[in-house]
């Protein structure tokens, strides 16, 4: 469908669940005026275990729904689906900005000290060709080591954050990876910011920072917009409204929950 772009549009976001609300949230205090809407694909989630081509598929469907309402650029706040999907969303939708989220080993590597990065992420996210060129291209600068997450996000989506349950996954999924020279985490998947002071209370007293993509990504979707001439300008700000497949209202409170607004999403 042909999206016809205007400024006073909202931004679309798309994310498997509920994790892109982690980008939305840095997007929202750094674009307070702007409009956004967000869609969650929670009944099809977790992509991070689906093939490349499923993804693929599922992230078509859920822009698609976006671009009928309306938007004026695409944020895709998933690892797994912009590692499967940006190329092709950016040809499919030449008329606007779509800005994808990669795992931040870029900010990891040049904040280092030449220690250990584990990257943690979803098994799918490691696998594909654009993480795989992103390791490569930093590996003789830091040793970079992948750390597949199946399951964890699962956690954020059934509103689990109970630092007993989640030490029990960090024993069988991250206790491995952690040496003395581990210096920084990437938490290369968007549920996973929602996990910090259950990770970080994990590390203990271990001098180990945590770097995740949000800022990064939304400072991108600024300067795109700006460039675009996109930016909508005034002193009123903006709201957020937040869509989900699975249509459950207790998947939108929770959502609103994490956004830390009041559910309807105004800013004011
Ligand atoms: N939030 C997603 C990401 O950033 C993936 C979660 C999933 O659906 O597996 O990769």
């Amino acid at each position: 469908m042909k999206n016809r772009v205007d400024n006073k549009l909202p931004i679309g976001f798309m994310d498997s669940g509920l994790g892109g609300i982690s980008v939305l949230r840095e997007a929202v205090r750094i674009l307070p005026e702007e409009n956004f809407i967000y869609y969650g694909d929670s009944k099809n989630a977790p992509y991070g275990e689906k093939s490349a081509e499923e993804i693929k598929a599922l992230t078509f469907k859920a822009v698609e729904k976006l671009r009928e309402i309306g938007i004026k650029a695409l944020v895709v706040a998933c690892n797994t689906a912009t590692g499967a999907a940006i190329s092709d969303l950016r040809t499919t939708y030449p008329d606007m900005p779509v800005i994808g989220i990669e795992p931040a080993v870029r900010p990891a590597v040049v904040c280092g000290h030449g220690g250990r990065i584990l990257v943690m992420a979803t098994p799918m996210t490691i696998k594909q060709r654009k993480f795989l060129d992103l390791l490569a291209k930093y590996q003789g600068e830091a040793e970079i080591v992948p750390v597949p997450c199946p399951g964890l996000m699962e956690f954020v989506e059934k509103g689990i954050f109970d630092g007993e349950v989640l030490k029990k996954y960090f024993d069988e999924h991250l206790a491995d990876f952690l040496t003395e020279n581990t210096e920084s985490i990437v938490l290369g998947c968007t549920h996973y910011p929602f996990l910090e002071s259950q990770i970080k209370e994990y590390l203990g007293n271990r001098n180990i920072s945590l770097i995740d993509g949000s800022r990064g990504t939304s400072s991108e979707l600024k300067r795109q917009l700006e460039r675009a001439g996109l930016r909508k300008m005034g002193e009123e700000k903006g709201n957020v409204t937040i869509l989900n497949s699975l249509e459950d209202e207790k998947m939108i409170e929770l959502s609103y929950k994490l956004l830390k607004l009041p559910v309807g999403g105004g800013l004011k």
